[in-house]
């Protein structure tokens, strides 16, 4: 139940888009990459606050509103899927610090019994997070959660708890979602779009097939 859908129609424009067969890769990289500055948009609309200041204009003193916290957003970019949807995302948050993790399924292995796959973790590089930090885990895609799970870990571990903990996916199953959920009640999972199941190999079905195949190559 802290699972939640950004219902923008352009976001799910874009996901329709992403998800044709006959999207090649330019297109796919920018469709990440645009769906990336919906779902920041979407964040700071549902999730922030704004608050009143006072400006100048040129010609006279006036109250505006600016969004609280814009300064203390932190990305972090699950490799490799999760790199044009983070640019995307820096649109909306031009000054978030960034993290950095390699962590990826280990297909070889295959599922095991509980319908998890191993993972391999390679490179984690993670900047401090502080409790007025709301920090944005982006990846498009949550299959199992078995990569979300283990990226979690990482992040939570001797982290303070931040003021908001996000867990950004363009398509998530329901499996991933119920697992990261019940693993993590500390993280907002937000998603774009709940797809009907994953297949025997772990792919999400109707999904969008390999999100990292298809922006890289
Ligand atoms: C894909 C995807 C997620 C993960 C989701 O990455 O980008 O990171 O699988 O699956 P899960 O929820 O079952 O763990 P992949 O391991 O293919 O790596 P890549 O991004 O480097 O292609």
């Amino acid at each position: 139940d802290n699972a939640y859908l950004i219902t923008h129609a352009l976001a799910k424009d874009t996901l329709s888009r992403l998800r044709d067969v006959e999207t090649e890769q330019v297109s796919f990289r920018k469709g990440l990459v645009k769906l990336g500055r919906i779902c920041g948009y979407e964040i700071i609309d549902g999730r922030m606050e704004t608050e009143y200041v006072e400006i100048e204009t040129p010609l006279e003193q006036t109250m505006g509103e600016r969004v609280r916290g814009l300064d203390d957003v932190v990305i972090i970019n699950v490799l490799r899927a999760a790199t044009p949807f983070v640019e995307g995302l820096l649109k909306a948050f031009p000054r978030a610090r960034q993290g950095v993790i390699s962590a990826s399924r280990d297909e070889e292995a295959g599922r095991s019994e509980d319908g998890s796959f191993p993972i391999t973790v390679d490179y984690v590089k993670l900047p401090e997070i502080t409790e007025d930090d709301t920090v944005i885990i982006a990846d498009p895609m949550l299959a199992t959660g078995s990569t979300m799970c283990t990226v979690l870990d990482h992040v939570i571990e001797n982290a303070v708890e931040p003021e908001n903990l996000i867990v950004l996916s363009a398509v998530s199953a329901p499996e991933g979602l119920l697992r990261v959920g019940e693993e993590f009640d500390e993280a907002d999972l937000l998603t774009v779009s709940i797809d009907d199941r994953l297949d025997d190999n772990g792919f999400i079905v109707p999904g969008l097939g390999d999100a990292g195949d298809r922006a890289f190559r």
